[in-house]
């Protein structure tokens, strides 16, 4: 069933507070509840309903005595609460942990309890009204085994705890500050943590703490100090403080998310917690500090500000990424660095949110329905909104967007609130900003869906020295959407010279120019600007820092592009002009409209970057990287897949062949000696590095030449940090080098005791370029590995999503296998967990794109799994949506 927007009502009761007790068993765990009920004044008399999923129902109290009850879709009725203003309602029921497989709710995982209630576990704990609007204090007693849990948490303060008979112990926890039951946790486990005082500039001290199991202690460290910088950039950067005496952050194996914001007591998979640089690279190191920032960011924008109801996700989501986003930026250093990161960001948004926003599943940032709101947590949600948040931030300002914030809190802290409510926070703070005078308009990105087109052409006219450049927008239809209302797009840019200056900016009308750089806002289906006074035809570079997520067609020439690959002061544009020029030889040659080659102008172009003096390791490696072949299949009008990836590859083995004594270069060059740091000047280098030792085998394989497989063997077996013995690893696996076997047994050897490390060894096996069907023969027979598993979420995604997701042309098999596999892989998945099984089906969304004989097969494969009678409802929302016709 539905769940819309529109019928949203004020809750009819609210919990003032709660007390909770846990007696914690493994197989039957045992909850008692004490709720302060409130009637809301406003609504009309009614049942009192309770959100319940999978309880032993025990007894229920109104006011101390017993009260007539009934079960009704998934709730407690009861018809007749006491009729005072304000009652307690008392629960006793039990729940069932460690056969809790999927991982919502409270759980076992290893030898402890866990629980996970955004958006809504808490209802599989206990009785509730189980939605962000009801806020409430918790009090919270866990009693348990001592020997096997002698680690108890809950959020906010330890109160009180203390042994009891049967070798049993307990804790007693209060958070002060009222929350909804999402962010509800309670922790108990046998685990050690890592601890730091640190005082905020109030002058108050705070505890952090970061609990790990026995052994993995040393791998703490990154995630302690990501945690300290987020506190300290926080109160710097918006001037919010942490609130709280102590901040927990716990590591879990088994987790279906990245990590979970709980007051007080965050929940992370491991994955995003521990790093050593033996064990770790360079981006898990980055992902930790990024992750460990988002749910740390979250104390403010989500917690202390929650949302109204789920359509609103977006206004915690959206917002906590953009903050990330920005501190990953502060983090890294200078101009460079940060560009590097948000040509990170864009290639992320590209690959997973452009291709939903063109798919069956396209939403608008704030939704209109669900089915299952855990399918909503998308890169929509949080990657696009985050680019709805920057926008915002671009109409008003670093200064405006920061006094934006400060009203958004002196207006809210405390409630559940909408997007609208944030937006609104945002243009009052700023009145008379481009955002606040056409503020409905620009709300639209909360409400339509679809990746809008900007189309860009310019005039010279030599004689007036007058630039007129034409802007346009198109959106096309989306689910439920045939038609879209014009949105309101900053466009950043600059005009650079043909000799690569860039050239001062006057708008007609304007007494002088105001600087190189300016935004645009195009708000109507088209607009123009005519700048004056500019000596020669210029090349327009727009869009700078992919200023709004749009798609933009600017029809520039090639020559006109290799200026911006040459000069733009703006370096995503620089990159973004490499990727323009190599995508369209992609995309000729995919559609048989063009030579599976790069023209020697690209590869001299690209030659000259990989042997520029000036610009960083991390920027080459990323110019130097072809897009992806999935990239390349969202610009194609019909995908074959196995087309797609030969001319790709035919282009990588003409870049490893033709630059190859600049890879060598390059790889003699960034080699570093310097001790392991995982900073993005480092990293950056060790990618190149990476990068070079990949392009060297490739010409190896082509060659015979034995050299350079050798010498990555050597370096993967003297390798001092992951990075590096990856990196040489992949190599081999890449090329199918004849020492890939040698060194993936070594490694396993190595690694077989670190979950983690293991996770790897399963993905990089499974996103080895197909030859002849070897890698998906492999995926099948990795399935039956003694180490591998379906119900660990990590070790799951490593074969499967490597496979389904990054590796379409071991994937994508003309013989259908590929999709019979993942077809029987999400329905054993949604066995046992529904949204990691809905995930899974998600990379079929664009099986309408493919070309025969892939289509038919793919529907039918969709069709097989839409068939099955016990289907979860996550599962089934993804695949009615991607065969419905529109
Ligand atoms: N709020 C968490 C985060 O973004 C994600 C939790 C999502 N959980 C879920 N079951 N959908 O930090
Ligand atoms: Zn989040």
């Amino acid at each position: 069933t539905l769940v819309r927007r529109e019928d949203y009502l004020a809750p009819a009761y609210r919990i003032r507070s709660v007390e909770l007790c846990f007696d914690l068993e493994p197989a039957k765990t045992l909850v008692s509840s004490k709720l302060a009920i409130e009637r809301n004044p406003q609504a009309a008399p009614q049942p009192l309903r309770l959100h319940g999923e999978g309880l032993t129902l025990l007894r229920v109290l109104a006011n101390g005595e017993s009260v007539s009850f009934r079960h009704e879709d998934g709730q407690l009725v009861i018809d007749h609460p006491p009729a005072d203003e304000s009652f307690t309602l008392e629960i006793r029921n039990s729940c069932c942990p460690e056969k809790n497989t999927e991982l919502s709710g409270l759980y076992t995982s290893g030898s402890g309890f866990f629980t996970q209630c955004e958006a809504e576990g808490f209802r599989r704990i206990t009785y509730f009204l189980d939605r962000p609007d009801v806020m409430a204090v918790y009090t919270v007693t866990l009693r348990a085994d001592k020997a096997k849990y002698p680690v108890l948490l809950s959020n906010g303060n330890l109160v009180e705890q203390g042994e009891l008979p049967g070798g049993r112990h307990f804790a007693k926890w209060h958070d002060p500050f009222p929350k909804p039951s999402y962010l509800f946790a309670l922790v108990a486990a046998d685990l050690v943590a890592r601890e730091q005082k640190i005082r905020t500039r109030s002058g108050k001290e705070h505890l952090l703490q970061v609990f790990v199991r026995r052994g993995d202690l040393d791998k703490t460290e990154h995630a302690m100090n990501s945690l300290v910088a987020s506190v300290v950039w926080d109160e710097a950067r918006f001037k919010l403080p942490l609130d709280l005496e102590r901040f927990m952050i716990v590591a879990v194996e088994d987790f279906n998310m990245g990590a979970m914001e709980n007051k007080g007591l965050n929940i992370f998979n491991t994955k995003f917690v521990l790093a050593s640089p033996a064990t770790a690279t360079d981006v898990d190191f980055f992902g930790v500090e990024s992750v460990v920032a988002h749910e740390y960011f979250h104390n403010w924008t989500g917690n202390r500000i929650t949302c109204r109801d789920w359509f609103q996700l977006s206004l915690k989501e959206g917002l906590t990424v953009y903050r990330d986003q920005e501190f990953s930026m502060d983090m890294s250093g200078g101009a460079s660095a940060r560009a590097v990161r948000r040509i990170e960001d864009v290639r992320q948004l590209r690959a997973a949110q452009f291709p939903e926003d063109a798919g069956p599943m396209a939403h608008p940032v704030r939704p209109d329905s669900y089915a299952e709101i855990n399918n909503f947590y998308t890169a929509t949600v949080y990657d696009k909104g985050a680019e709805v948040v920057r926008m915002m931030a671009t109409l008003v300002g670093r200064e405006g967007f920061a006094n934006g914030m400060s009203l958004y809190f002196e207006r809210h802290d405390g409630q559940a609130v909408t997007c609208d409510d944030f937006a609104q926070a945002i243009a009052d703070a700023n009145p008379g900003s481009a955002l606040s005078v056409r503020l409905d308009a620009f709300k639209r990105w909360y409400a339509q869906a679809g990746t809008p087109t900007v189309t860009a052409r310019g005039t010279y006219d030599a004689e007036n020295r007058r630039y007129t450049l034409t802007l346009e927008q198109f959106c096309g239809p989306s689910p439920g959407q045939p038609f879209k209302f014009p949105f309101v797009i900053p466009v950043a840019m600059g005009l650079v010279a043909q000799d690569g200056s860039s050239l001062p900016l006057q708008l007609a009308g304007e007494e002088a120019p105001g600087g190189t750089s300016r935004v645009l806002v195009l708000e109507h289906p088209q607009q123009q600007w005519v700048f004056e006074n500019v000596d020669a035809a210029p090349v327009p570079s727009l869009l700078r820092g992919f200023s709004a997520p749009v798609n933009l067609d600017d029809g520039l020439s090639d020559a006109e592009r290799m200026v911006l690959l040459a000069h733009d002061s703006d370096a995503f544009n620089r990159w973004e002009s490499a990727q323009k020029l190599a995508l369209s030889r992609l995309c000729a040659a995919a559609q048989g409209l063009g030579p599976a080659a790069l023209d020697a102008p690209l590869v001299e172009a690209l030659r000259a970057v990989l042997r520029h003096p000036a610009l960083d390791a991390s920027f080459k490696e990323l110019v130097l990287q072809l897009p992806s072949e999935g990239y390349v299949a969202e610009h194609l009008p019909v995908v074959d897949p196995q087309r797609v990836h030969e001319v790709r590859e035919a282009m990588r083995a003409q870049l490893a062949e033709q630059l190859h004594a600049d890879w060598i270069e390059a790889f003699e060059r960034n080699a570093t000696n310097e001790a392991y740091a995982p900073t993005v000047a480092q990293a950056g280098k060790r990618a190149l590095v990476n990068m070079a030792l990949s392009m060297l085998c490739l010409q190896s394989q082509r060659s015979g030449d034995p050299v350079w497989p050798g010498r990555a063997y050597q370096r993967f077996k003297d390798a001092t940090n992951m990075t590096e013995r990856l990196g040489a690893l992949s190599a081999l696996v890449e090329s199918h080098a004849g020492l890939a076997e040698p060194a993936l047994s070594r490694f396993h050897e190595l690694f077989k005791d670190d979950a983690l490390v293991l996770d790897k060894w399963f993905a990089l096996q499974a996103r080895a370029p197909e030859l002849d069907g070897r890698v998906f023969a492999r995926v099948k027979a990795l399935l039956k590995h003694p180490d591998f598993s379906l119900r660990n979420p990590n070790r799951a995604r490593s074969l499967l999503f490597s496979l389904t997701m990054f590796n379409p042309a071991a994937f994508h098999r003309a013989d259908a296998a590929g999709y019979v596999f993942w077809a029987d892989r999400v329905m054993d998945i949604d066995a046992m967990n529904p949204q990691l099984a809905a995930r899974l089906a998600r990379v079929m969304d664009r099986w309408r794109k493919l070309a025969e004989p892939y289509r038919g097969a793919a529907r039918e494969a969709i069709a097989r799994v839409a068939a099955k009678p016990d289907l979860s409802g996550d599962v089934r929302e993804i695949v009615t949506r991607a065969l419905a016709e529109d």
